[in-house]
């Protein structure tokens, strides 16, 4: 029986949550843990997650990767789904965007795609999917990204690695991740679960770093277009590390998404308060393209002042914070806040890690900017395709 399992990186937000959701540059580093996501056919016609039923609902994320890329209107069979992995569920780390890239990057390879040359690794050649440079693809609302593929007259089908690609992978996670937000999911979680690395997201296309590609989403106040970039870790990073700090408290982030706009409708000149997490951001990304991990770090600090004030820290993270602080660089909450996970740049991991532990917390420790998306096995690698 033919299987593939792919897996995505978690991430860590050093700069900017909640502002990027308003077009706002932000900055994420894909942290060294991983989900890994295993599909083959169903044994038994039934849609299967780790052995059970696969109740839709329950993992939207899932539900709607499969309408994109397994559709069963075009006889795409049942799968069983095994997930592994050592993110943190609902903790601000990305589990679902890993989850998402995982889960796309394990159907696009059981399927294979139709391009219409044999080096089908350019993607104006696509004959199916989804991505940045694919104007009709339609990647945020239902439709199931086939094009062009039955009126070609010639066309190849490419299989393997070959065929799966982060833009895709990432623009797929986040339609999906925009959809259980309410709409409103900026592509800073996507893009570094998929990519690896440091991802930028800026207003602007920055110069000195590499540019990935530009993202549109239509949301209920306004159309935000963020420009996204990933940058390699600076050359002297190698004794800077990451520790989280876990408060155990779950916090599903579109309930704090949520909360923010609410926040601002009521009260519409706390924007103020977004945009000075914009500049702070801002003075992040000059910081860590200078490799000034001094400056990075205390522009952490502040941005969880703002953080603060804008209602998303709690209790929990701030404990966790006070007890890193004096042993790190800067520390804040990291992801959507309300609980879930800070993060402190440190050089002194071990004792930085200590500390969160006497506090309470349960940390990771991670390098900055771990590798993306992989295709880690497969066999009979093609288990359905749209002929
Ligand atoms: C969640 O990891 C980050 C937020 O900014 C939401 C988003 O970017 O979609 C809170």
């Amino acid at each position: 029986m033919g299987f593939v399992t792919a897996s995505a990186p978690g991430k860590c937000i050093l700069f900017g949550e909640h502002a990027v959701v308003y077009g706002h540059p932000a900055v994420a580093v894909a942290i060294d843990q991983r989900i890994s996501v295993k599909i083959q056919p169903s044994p038994n016609h039934l849609w299967l997650l780790d052995g059970s039923s696969l109740n839709m609902n329950r993992n939207p994320h899932i539900k709607g990767l499969i309408q994109k890329l397994w559709p069963k209107q075009h006889g795409a069979p049942e799968l069983s789904i095994h997930i592994e992995g050592n993110i943190p569920r609902a903790s601000g780390l990305g589990s679902s965007a890993a989850l998402s890239v995982a889960t796309a990057a394990a159907l696009r390879m059981a399927r294979g795609r139709w391009v219409s040359k044999t080096d089908g690794t350019q993607q104006q050649y696509w004959l199916e999917g989804f991505g940045s440079t694919i104007a009709n693809s339609e990647p945020y609302d239902n439709s199931s990204g086939f094009f062009a593929a039955e009126s070609q007259d010639e066309r190849y089908h490419i299989t393997g690695k070959n065929s799966v690609d982060s833009d895709e992978c990432a623009i797929l996670a986040h339609g999906v991740e925009a959809a259980v937000q309410q709409g409103r999911a900026s592509p800073m979680d996507s893009s570094t679960c998929s990519h690896g690395g440091i991802i930028i997201i800026s207003d602007v296309i920055e110069q000195g770093i590499d540019y990935l590609y530009q993202r549109t989403l239509a949301m209920k106040d306004a159309t935000r277009i963020w420009h996204i970039h990933e940058m390699s870790p600076p050359s002297d990073s190698d004794d800077v590390y990451l520790v989280i700090g876990n408060t155990g408290v779950h916090a599903p982030t579109g309930k704090q998404v949520a909360k923010v706009a609410e926040m601002l409708q009521q009260d519409p000149s706390r924007m103020k308060e977004i945009d000075t997490i914009g500049q702070i951001a801002r003075r992040g990304i000059k910081a860590l393209k200078e490799g000034d991990f001094a400056a990075v770090g205390r522009t952490m600090t502040e941005n969880q002042l703002m953080l603060s004030s804008i209602g998303v820290s709690s209790p929990e993270l701030d404990n966790l914070i006070k007890a890193a602080s004096p042993s790190s660089l800067g520390a804040k909450l990291t992801g959507a806040g309300g609980g879930g996970c800070m993060v402190a740049l440190t050089r002194n991991p071990k004792e930085t890690s200590d500390a969160i532990e006497l506090a309470g917390g349960r940390t990771l420790i991670s390098r900055l900017g771990s590798s993306g998306l992989s295709v880690d096995g497969s066999q009979n690698t093609t288990i359905w395709t749209k002929t």
